[in-house]
């Protein structure tokens, strides 16, 4: 067979604040692969690239290759990487079978070879698309089960106030608590959002940008449990009205992402004298210790359509560098994927 297009999206600069498609991100299309003959070495598997998540953490890999952080930063002139979900074309590695969707740390482009140390792992048959597979069903929706499973102390007559409310996490921690009979509060920045977190039952949805966020705490609270999305005068409103011995899941702080809009904090004194109790944790920390009960109990909810969950796809790995923007800048309306390949294609 002759080579097949590879193409990719490269790291090519490191953006100051927001990065910029086409200058901060690269689409490239110089490079091929024969899917026949290429070697995939011992235990490798030849994926096809399916859906690609766009989170708002690709934004701290976007940095010099010396600074320190949670995430391996990007490489100058490779492709960039997130979670995704793929077919195998090919496969040396007897845990997986060609035509099988897998679920792992996909490079931007459109052929992977996965060695045997790679991030990867063979979906079950499920009916759900691809872009679910990453969203809600992925790391978005198992972050959201992870952090409140482990941390809310979830009881019925409690309440809950959510930032980023209509988000990929967000949507889906508002869900799990109006399950456990919370009271759930939470913000987003468009009034579509807020329509958005009523339709899935929500007692209280506001526009943040429209309706003074301690204005509204003030009035639905006073709040048991913080899900922390944001940072900033958010955050500071929720800590002043915390109850006693209330608890702040700190799941990010996306207004911290690109160079910190430089708020002052007012109110982080009133943690040692309300004894809030702050947990932050990081998803690929944490799933181990929940992934058999998230895929018992969790999955089988999205499956029968009792978690809801809205996925905003543009296809084309051409789109990348404006679907990491849009996410940046808070412009997407629902858990951002790019679409690679047609979800049924195989090779
Ligand atoms: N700890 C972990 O392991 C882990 C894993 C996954 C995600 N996270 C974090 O969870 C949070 C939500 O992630 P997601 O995937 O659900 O994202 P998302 O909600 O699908 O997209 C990001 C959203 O952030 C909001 N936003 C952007 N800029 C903002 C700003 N300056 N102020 C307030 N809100 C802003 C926007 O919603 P609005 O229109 O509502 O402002 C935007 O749509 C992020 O902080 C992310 O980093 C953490």
């Amino acid at each position: 067979m002759s080579p097949t297009r590879n193409a990719a999206v490269l790291f090519n600069e490191i953006p100051n604040d927001f990065p910029v498609p086409g200058k901060t991100t690269k689409y490239d299309e110089s490079s091929t692969i024969d899917l026949d003959n290429v070697s995939l070495g011992e235990d490798g598997v030849l994926v096809k690239t399916v859906a690609l998540s766009i989170d708002p953490y690709l934004r701290s890999k976007m940095r010099a290759a010396d600074i320190e952080s949670y995430q391996p930063p990007y490489l100058l002139g490779k492709p960039l990487n997130s979670l995704g979900v793929g077919r195998v074309v090919r496969s040396q590695n007897p845990k997986f079978k060609a035509g099988e969707r897998v679920y792992g740390l996909f490079e931007h482009q459109e052929y992977n070879i996965f060695d045997k140390d790679s991030f990867l792992q063979a979906l079950p048959e499920t009916p759900l698309s691809s872009a679910t597979l990453v969203g809600a069903a992925g790391m978005p929706g198992g972050t959201a089960y992870i952090g409140y499973k482990e941390y809310a102390q979830a009881e019925k007559g409690k309440t809950i106030f959510i930032s980023t409310g209509a988000g990929a996490v967000g949507s889906v921690v508002g869900q799990l608590a109006k399950l456990d009979g919370l009271k759930v509060i939470g913000s987003a920045g468009s009034d579509e959002k807020v329509e958005y977190m009523k339709s899935l039952g929500f007692d209280v949805a506001f526009n943040y940008k429209k309706t003074d966020t301690l204005e509204v705490l003030k009035k639905e609270g006073p709040i048991d449990i913080y899900w922390e999305n944001v940072g900033g005068a958010t955050l500071d409103a929720a800590i002043e009205t915390l109850k006693k011995d209330g608890i702040i899941i700190v799941c990010g702080q996306i207004t911290a992402y690109n160079g910190g809009d430089g708020y002052n904090y007012k109110n982080l004194w009133q943690i040692f004298a309300r004894s809030i109790h702050i947990h932050g944790f990081l998803y690929f920390d944490l799933m181990p210790k929940w992934i058999e009960q998230f895929s018992k109990e969790f999955l089988p909810l999205i499956e029968k359509g009792i978690i809801k969950h809205k996925e905003e796809v543009v296809h084309g790995l051409d789109k990348v560098g404006d679907a990491i923007l849009r996410v940046q800048k808070g412009e997407n309306k629902a858990k951002s994927v790019v679409l690679v390949a047609d979800d049924k294609d195989s090779h």
